[in-house]
């Protein structure tokens, strides 16, 4: 997208973050750009302009627009050596406190927050724990919610589970149904799932572990730094950050957090750093 379609995008969502509040305004330019222009094509629309009045008026459209500005591809336990790593160093430390407060930020349709659910059964700290689950895609979350998954995705689930270091059968965690898993309802009651959005909303509560994965690769730095200071205002003392094994922090989230393995993505809260 060039010149004056580029000028249209940007107003484009400047409007939609004036009119409707959500802000895609500082993700990043180019996969921004390729999934608007897939949105006015796949309706049909002469030119961004129209899509801009059109999408004011119907909501059914901004649901479309959002499901098209977000990739949710997820599964359990994608990164198994990160699944490993928070197995082995960051679970023991949680267990040493009385509530456990977990922040899974993008969570796409809820296989991230499930996997942590697992591992904190697995050594008897989920009745202790709450995960708080958060997305912008309010389709997305409603899948999250069901906690019904496809049972060829267990397959693959199985798999990473089994290369994080699990030793338990997989399958003590859902029950299969036709061609559908339902997880179980004991992981489900410790995951609050609901809708917030990083580039708009503010800290709500006080974590001992933040993950946020394969989000920031859409974000400016700019947004991306807002987000970080977020995330080290909510995290407690040694309070650990997980991102994208793919991504990195800003120089400016370099001196917020200090890393515990920055191959994978992991980090600590700084006892430096000021938000
Ligand atoms: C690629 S998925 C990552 C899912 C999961 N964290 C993982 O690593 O497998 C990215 C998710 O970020 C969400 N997202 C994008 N912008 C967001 C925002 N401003 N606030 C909250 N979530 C956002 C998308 O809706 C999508 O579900």
């Amino acid at each position: 997208m060039k010149g004056l379609e580029a000028i249209e995008a940007d107003a484009f969502f400047y409007t939609v973050f004036e009119h409707l509040g959500y802000d895609f305004r500082h993700y990043s330019d180019a996969s921004r750009n390729r999934r608007l222009a897939a949105f006015v094509g796949r309706h049909r629309f002469a030119s961004i302009s129209e899509a801009q009045g059109r999408v004011l008026r119907d909501p059914a459209l901004l649901t479309d627009l959002l499901a098209t500005m977000t990739v949710n591809v997820t599964e359990m336990f994608r990164d198994p050596l990160v699944f490993s790593k928070i197995r082995t160093e960051i679970l023991p430390r949680l267990a040493t406190y009385p509530r456990i407060r977990i922040w899974i930020a993008g969570c796409a349709t809820g296989e991230e927050a499930y996997s942590i659910a697992i591992l904190l059964d697995e050594v008897g700290l989920l009745e202790r724990a709450t995960i708080y689950a958060t997305d912008i895609d309010t389709e997305s979350l409603r899948v999250a919610t069901a906690a019904i998954y496809p049972a060829d995705a267990m397959v693959r689930a199985t798999r990473n589970y089994q290369a994080s270091g699990g030793e338990r059968p997989f399958s003590h965690w859902y029950v299969a149904k036709y061609d559908r898993c339902i997880l179980s309802p004991e992981l489900r009651s410790r995951i609050d799932f609901f809708s917030h959005n990083l580039a708009t909303d503010s800290a709500f509560g006080e974590f001992n572990l933040i993950m946020c994965r394969n989000v920031f690769i859409y974000f400016e730095d700019m947004l991306q730094h807002r987000v970080e200071r977020i995330f080290s205002e909510s995290l407690a003392p040694f309070g650990n950050l997980a991102i994208g094994p793919r991504e990195s922090l800003t120089e400016g989230g370099r001196k917020l957090f200090d890393p515990l393995d920055r191959r994978l993505g992991l980090f600590v809260k700084s006892r430096h750093g000021r938000p």
